[in-house]
């Protein structure tokens, strides 16, 4: 038997105020919190949702000196566009804050004091990075480097992002300044510590004994960290961005943003309800669940609990249900990089198709393993399933209602056995529906309503009422009568994922408001009642639409390209006799045209100022042939020649990528005489 709960708090992971949200964070996080959010609040539990914006760190303060603004500037301007979006989108925060209130000021230095206070926490001098130029200690981000466990050129101080291991930043090999890009030295600093090895027998007994039924990946990534045996953390920083460290005589240290953005959760919940806050936090009978992406595994399964155990006052977490990773067209989701879509330009390039989103990123959702999230993908989920199968439905019920009915529910006959079966198969959608939600299988989940929808297709595909009125208006009526139950059954079903579509659907239907309790019943609509005209719930997006969503990331890439350009290290010395060897002349391109049967290749006729020669060049790609005649090219002219689909070629074009990747022919910028030599 799983446990009865009498209230939840459902947390969110709370995003760096850094830069907007993207498709990856509300995949992973904010779309199933809301799912399982509202599914509890459509049953009448008591549940709150909790976020709020992570405005302290590194990433932030370096974003802040790139722009030559304040980091308080930064996580102005992002905290809103955030906190904006994120409503357009329907994720329903009973709170959504910042790290940078008072009241979390208040609450993450007294957390901080009475750890301390207790003793809890390890007091040590080490030597740590340190940038004599910039005249700072290198935390975290503010310094890269090789790292010793897979070789990756570029991790960071407190992470790789190439295998996912943890560091510190004195780990990095061949470390260097974020600031200045020189070599840091070392320097002495004091720090306090969390002994996360004095937690870890308890740790290994909640977690590896306790919480067996988590997520695999969840459970199997902090059975590694376990594994390995924990070690204890610096708790605190020398930097001047973020909650001082709270003791007496301390100064120009903060607290580690990931001692603070954790404790953001209980702030955040103080804030919506300051009296009866604890009760969600301290109480058995409440369960807590984080909503998280796997890169915050080993916070919130290791050190806020360590952190809970230390003050002793609270409960951990019931579940934490961490995501995999959404990738874009391929591609990691990169904020530096431009690589993403980001949620306030969606709403602004979408209007209204919030529950498109939704609905594609909660059917694609990364639960087990990472996943892709292609414009193709969103075009013919939108319309091969939303608009085809769940609009379709919707509209053809209420049409024909319209048509036959004067839009007023009709009465329910007698049930043919066909529509029993019908019937009960709707039962059942309420407990498969409700089961995978509680246990975070949110895709499993919104197949089981589409299901519903489905359903009610084949419904009317079967039964063919619109061929029935000429003959049989009291089996016309129990038809739709049953159709209009299943409409009204697939707007309670939807409301945890599509909420702006069930609002639609239920105004559309003049239900009251969804309740869960009555999903899979047959009396939702009263014979007699009206429905309103119909609506659509969903249109078709057309192909140019993507298009230009496709055009878009092919630009960003190519700015990519031109940005992360770095020219390659000059090749081993040679002698000017062995340059004298290769003999390089001008020519004039007389002719040129397509290889048969080669896609890649052009064949060009030269005028070398000898007899001329035939070069074969794999530039097909890049130049029309005629774009090429008349110009001037430069060519290497005494390669031994070679035969490519039965040409004979006599040297080499010369070229060089562009910024775009493509080949451009290398030539003289002035008037030379073909057959000229280069040197
Ligand atoms: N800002 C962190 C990130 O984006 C998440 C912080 S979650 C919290 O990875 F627990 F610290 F709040
Ligand atoms: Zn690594």
């Amino acid at each position: 038997m799983e446990k009865k709960y009498a209230r939840t708090l459902v947390t969110t992971a709370l995003p760096y105020a850094n830069g907007p949200v993207h498709i990856g964070h509300l995949a992973g996080v904010y779309v199933p919190a809301d799912i399982y959010t509202r599914y509890l609040r459509l049953k009448g539990e008591d549940v709150i949702m909790v976020g709020g914006s992570d405005e302290h760190g590194v990433p932030i303060t370096i974003k802040a000196q790139k722009e030559g603004v304040t980091p308080q500037d930064i996580v102005d301007r992002y905290h809103e566009i955030i906190k904006k979006s994120m409503e357009g989108l329907g994720i329903s925060f009973d709170v959504y804050s910042r790290t940078t209130s008072a009241m979390h000021r208040q609450t993450a230095s007294e957390f901080f004091r009475t750890l301390y206070e207790k003793g809890e926490f390890v007091e040590k001098t080490s030597q740590q990075l340190y940038d004599e130029e910039a005249d700072q200690f290198l935390a975290d981000r503010y310094v890269t480097g090789t790292c010793p466990h897979c070789g990756f050129d570029h991790a960071y101080g407190d992470q790789c992002e190439s295998c996912g291991t943890s560091l510190n930043a004195t780990d990095l090999i061949n470390p260097k300044s974020a600031i200045t890009g020189n070599t840091p030295v070392l320097k002495e600093t004091k720090h306090w510590y969390m002994p996360l090895d004095k937690w870890e027998p308890r740790l290994r007994e909640w977690i590896l004994e306790g919480h067996k039924e988590w997520k695999p990946n969840v459970y199997g990534q902090c059975k590694s960290w376990l594994d390995e045996h924990l070690q204890p953390r610096a708790v605190t920083r020398d930097l001047n961005w973020g909650i001082p460290v709270p003791i007496d005589g301390v100064e120009g240290k903060v607290l580690y943003v990931w001692f603070d953005a954790p404790i953001g959760y209980i702030s955040n919940t103080k804030e919506l309800l300051p009296d009866t806050w604890e009760r969600y936090w301290k109480s058995p009978d409440s369960r807590i669940i984080h909503f998280i992406g796997k890169d915050n595994i080993v916070f919130h399964c290791l050190i806020f609990p360590a952190m809970l155990m230390a003050e002793g006052s609270y409960q951990l977490p019931e579940n934490v249900p961490a995501n995999e990773f959404l990738n874009l067209e391929g591609e990691k989701i990169s904020t530096s990089r431009n690589w993403a879509i980001w949620l306030n330009e969606y709403l602004e390039e979408f209007p209204g198709k919030q529950d498109v989103l939704r609905y594609v990123l909660t059917a694609n959702a990364p639960e087990t393993k990472d996943n892709d999230f292609t414009w193709a993908d969103f075009q013919a989920r939108n319309n091969n399933e939303l608009v085809a199968i769940l609009g379709n439905f919707v509209n053809r019920a209420t049409v024909l209602t319209h048509k036959y009915f004067g839009g007023k529910v009709p009465q329910c006959g007698e049930l043919a056995d066909y529509d029993r079966e019908v019937v009960a198969e709707m039962g059942k959608v309420k407990e498969t529906l409700g089961d995978n939600i509680e246990h975070f299988h949110f895709r499993e989940a919104l197949k089981d309503a589409m299901n519903l929808a489905r359903l009610g297709n084949k419904y009317l595909a079967d039964t063919e009422p619109w061929k029935l009125a000429k003959t049989d208006m009291a089996r016309v009526e129990t038809i739709l009568n049953v159709a209009l139950q299943i409409a009204a059954n697939l707007a309670i079903a939807f409301e945890p994922f599509l909420p702006f579509s069930a609002e639609k659907l239920r105004k559309m239907l003049c239900m009251d408001k969804a309740d869960w309790s009555r999903l899979g019943a047959t009396d939702l609509l009263k014979a007699g009642a009206e429905i309103e005209k119909p609506e659509l719930l969903f249109e078709k997006i057309e192909d140019d639409v993507i298009e230009a969503q496709r055009a878009r990331l092919e630009r960003i890439k190519q700015e990519n390209i031109v940005a992360n350009f770095k020219p390659k290290a000059v090749a081993a010395p040679v002698p000017f006799e062995d340059f004298q060897k290769l003999d390089i002349r001008v020519g004039r391109v007389v002719k040129c045209e397509k290889v048969k049967k080669a896609d890649k290749l052009l064949c060009l006729t030269i005028d070398d100022g000898l007899k001329g020669r035939t070069i074969v060049s794999g530039i097909a790609k890049w130049y029309r042939p005629e774009e090429l005649e008349g110009k001037e090219v430069c060519f290497v002219a005494n390669f031994a020649p070679r035969t490519f689909k039965g040409i004979e070629s006599q040297g080499m074009i010369l070229s060089a990528e562009d910024a775009d990747g493509r080949l451009v022919v290398i030539g003289p910028h002035g008037e030379v005489k073909p057959g000229v030599r280069v040197g």
